[in-house]
């Protein structure tokens, strides 16, 4: 939960546009059943799919239904639930209505109009809606203009919010003309920009463990800590994503996104409350207060064919729909320096790329080393730095390293740690991690979402790589094979800091 507010989901009708789409199936509609499931849906809801596809209301969701129940039994996939409720479902579903229509002509908004319209005289939903562009991004500029010259915007009778995927922009310039595009219909407060990686439990705790803590914030600075390593891990390869991932690639895919919300959320002052544009202006700081990148900054990687687990693994140029030059990075690794008061000296280590050895996400914050004359001579040679550990993915826990003594007559030093595991503690229902979003959305707190100027900053620090890498093609792609831990020259960009990389598992 985002916010310490007594928050509550306001009755409402969620018109979903892509409702055919990857997105919906695998991950909106398991969300939507999870909230159903532990009773936190709005008590008046209805959902409305959207999509090009001629189909009727039950073929739609007869075939989200039986998406479910294939993940439920292949046990593979987000949605992680034993057994599909069919109550629940069956509930769920009757709130459910298709509506078959082009994005781009007026008559679909007509339709969806009318739809809402007779939605709210049956079940009282306080001409209250959300229009979640779960389509591909050249739609969202579009569908947000037909929302506004449809008068689908308007907040006559209730109010109107606009969910927004990723990706937000493929640029900085791009990014401030979406901005601006959507701004002339919607109000900053209408919109819900997600980065999904803000509906992570751990990536929220991150907050409480700062600032509900009298222990970490006093040594949370430049005095206490050497570095900090985010890492997001992945094991798989770009799958069927060949199209869109020669048009993106890891940088753009990943940083100013996901990975920077991690840096935010680590690096981020404390808010003064849990008021949404409170914590979102302090993250936005941390981004204003980013170093102006340079290239030398920033490497990328592209990876070969290999291993994964023992499974022999094609190269990125042999993925489908893939050049088979591709100059397009699947590894990115960068060194930040944030030039404020808490944080100047201590470089911020990032690093993504896909078919590594695992899928492992972490944040780790090295401490300063401890004044070693006391140890000098003893058998343990040199101390091992203190690490504080914040695991995100595929387990969400704490671990903390440190020094003790191994038992003996001898001052022999070992690194030791402590580990918390959350679901040692805490009965998690499954999820998978849209749940809170959606709540969010429907509560009306924007805290999880990410502000125009948050988007706009953040395209902002990685636009001079942007650029740097558009002029200069990469000359050694692939330069990592698929399950090693990524290209050489990651490491040489740690390296010339003294510093080298926690291991990927
Ligand atoms: C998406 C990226 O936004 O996030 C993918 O487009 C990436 O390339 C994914 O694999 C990672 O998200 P998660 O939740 O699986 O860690």
């Amino acid at each position: 939960m985002a916010s310490a507010r007594q928050r509550c989901a306001t009755c409402c009708a969620l018109v979903i546009f892509g409702a055919g789409g990857d997105l919906t199936k695998r991950l909106i509609t398991p969300a939507l059943y999870n909230l159903a499931k532990q009773n936190l849906l709005p008590e008046r809801f209805a959902i409305v799919g959207v999509d090009h596809n001629e189909r009727t209301t039950d073929d739609w969701r007869n075939g989200l239904h039986d998406f479910l129940e294939e993940t439920v039994k292949s046990g593979k996939g987000e949605f992680e639930a034993k057994e599909i409720d069919e109550k629940v479902w069956g509930e769920l579903a009757s709130k459910m209505s298709y509506i078959a229509g082009d994005f781009l002509k007026d008559e679909t908004y007509a339709n969806v109009r009318e739809c809402l319209q007779q939605l709210n005289d049956r079940q009282q939903l306080e001409g209250n809606a959300v229009f979640y562009l779960a389509a591909a991004d050249r739609f969202f500029g579009p569908i947000v203009d037909m929302l506004g010259k449809s008068g689908l915007a308007k907040e006559d009778q209730g109010w109107r919010r606009v969910v927004i995927e990723k990706p937000f922009g493929h640029d900085l310039p791009s990014a401030k003309a979406l901005n601006a595009r959507i701004l002339k219909v919607l109000r900053e407060d209408q919109i819900y920009r997600i980065d999904h990686f803000l509906g992570k439990e751990t990536v929220q705790n991150i907050m409480a463990l700062r600032f509900a803590n009298g222990l970490f914030e006093p040594i949370w600075n430049r005095d206490r800590i050497d570095h900090v390593q985010i890492t997001v891990a992945e094991s798989i390869g770009i799958g069927t994503r060949g199209k869109f991932y020669e048009q993106t690639g890891a940088l753009r895919d990943m940083v100013p996104n996901h990975l920077f919300q991690l840096v935010a959320m680590t690096a981020m002052e404390p808010p003064a409350s849990f008021d949404a544009d409170e914590i979102r202006t302090k993250k936005a700081d941390v981004f204003k207060a980013v170093h102006p990148l340079t290239p030398k900054d920033a490497v990328r990687g592209q990876y070969g064919p290999g291993e994964i687990g023992k499974q022999k693994v094609a190269g990125y140029r042999e993925e489908a729909n893939v050049d088979q030059n591709s100059g397009v990075e699947t590894y990115v690794a960068l060194r930040l320096n944030i030039d404020n008061w808490r944080w100047a000296g201590v470089p911020f280590y990032l690093r993504t790329g896909k078919r590594l050895p695992d899928r492992w996400t972490e944040i780790a914050i090295h401490f300063k080393h401890a004044p070693l004359a006391l140890f000098r001579d003893t058998p343990g040679g040199t101390l091992g730095p203190d690490w504080l550990i914040l695991q995100i993915q595929p387990e969400e826990g704490i671990r903390l390293r440190f020094n003790a003594k191994r038992p003996g007559t001898e001052m022999h030093i070992e690194s030791v740690a402590m580990d918390f595991k959350y679901s040692d503690w805490f009965n998690q229902p499954p999820a998978v991690g849209y749940e809170t979003l959606l709540y969010d959305c429907f509560a009306g707190d924007q805290t999880l979402f990410q502000r125009a100027d948050q988007v706009e900053a953040a395209w902002a620090v990685v636009q001079p790589v942007l650029d740097a890498w558009g002029k200069e093609p990469p000359k050694d792609f692939p330069n990592y094979a698929s399950g090693s831990a990524g290209p050489k020259c990651a490491d040489e960009l740690i390296q010339r800091d003294g510093n080298s990389w926690r291991s990927v598992r």
